[in-house]
């Protein structure tokens, strides 16, 4: 189990503590505040070198972390894949053995393969490696984002004194995951960090866009996803992944709404507290109805900033590692 990110990789949320994925929160909150300013940049990361290596497409999570590295001072080399040498069949391998010639201190890397970014820890064992979505295994930091939104967004509900209460603040939450969870990194990630951080977890899939080995994760699979709307305090909606052959998993889209679809019917069943979340990019019309996904209860563009003070604070911990480092 691991204590702290401090000086580590950060491949998973699997074997993450407690104690680790919340200093994580409290540090990004320090970065909220950087965010704020006029001059959003602090100089911790000043002569260290962050790459980014999108294998597979992304929008928020490749521009967050490249604004978040900036942020910290960083210098970023940021590899287009597609008019890279990868495109003329060079390997992960000598790809990275390039980059690290080049002298790097950090990869953040998605990749469409489970387990890639292990495997570039073990080739540049010096270097800091951040998993930025591999496959469907993990995407560490968007649990850490998504756990980070819901404590905020409690946080402000009960005032400053709820800010101190911290990550208690999870504790008997009962958190609703809806959708394509069999090929979701997202949910594999998402369940980790609430389950560590004391909430409930319920899921609602077909029978088909569930794992295989679902009844080994620690949730509770729902037969009634309507009776569950009332019973959550999150919902947080997944995409159906059609680029992971998802649309194959479920007779017709129309029918994969009509009985897992967040729609507006649905959405009055919640509770009027209830948060409602999406990774993005979102299917509107298919997973969440568009006016749902409009409501001032969801909360998708707040997850998306909330992207760049926790991959700064990822970042920060993982490169400068050092307790004695200080945010200035
Ligand atoms: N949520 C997420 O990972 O989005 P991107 O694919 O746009 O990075």
């Amino acid at each position: 189990m691991i204590q702290t990110i401090r000086g580590q990789n950060l491949l998973s949320l699997d074997n993450v503590s407690r104690e680790a994925i919340v200093e994580v929160l409290d540090t990004a909150e320090s970065f909220v505040e950087v965010n704020r300013r006029s001059i959003k940049k602090v100089p911790a990361l000043k002569g260290r070198v962050v790459a980014s290596l999108f294998f597979e497409e992304s929008t928020r999570t490749r521009l967050s972390f490249e604004t978040a590295a900036k942020r910290l001072s960083a210098d970023v080399l940021s590899l287009a894949v597609a008019s890279s040498s990868v495109k003329k069949g060079e390997s992960l391998r000598d790809t990275i053995a390039t980059i690290d010639a080049l002298g790097i201190d950090a990869v953040v890397m998605r990749h469409q393969s489970s387990g890639a970014a292990l495997q570039v820890s073990r080739y540049v064992p010096h270097v800091h490696v951040i998993n930025a979505g591999d496959g469907l295994h993990q995407h560490p930091t968007q649990g850490l984002l998504d756990a980070f939104t819901i404590r905020q967004v409690l946080a402000e509900r009960m005032g400053a004194s709820g800010v101190e209460s911290g990550s208690e603040l999870f504790h008997g939450l009962r958190i609703l995951i809806v959708g394509d969870i069999r090929h979701s990194r997202v949910a594999r990630s998402d369940i980790a960090a609430y389950v560590t951080l004391g909430a409930q977890v319920r899921v609602a899939a077909p029978g088909t866009l569930l794992p295989a080995d679902i009844e080994n994760w620690p949730v509770t699979v729902v037969d009634s996803f309507d009776e569950a709307l009332e019973w959550a305090d999150v919902v947080g909606l997944l995409r159906l992944q059609r680029e992971r052959g998802s649309g194959s998993f479920v007779p017709s889209l129309g029918e994969f709404t009509q009985t897992f679809g967040l729609t507006v019917e649905r959405a009055k069943k919640l509770r009027p507290s209830a948060i409602i979340m999406h990774p993005g990019p979102m299917n509107r019309g298919v997973e969440i109805d568009s006016r749902v996904a409009d409501l001032p209860e969801a909360v998708i563009e707040r997850q998306v900033a909330n992207g760049v003070p926790i991959r700064m604070a990822v970042l920060y911990l993982t490169v400068a590692g050092s307790k004695e480092e200080v945010v200035s």
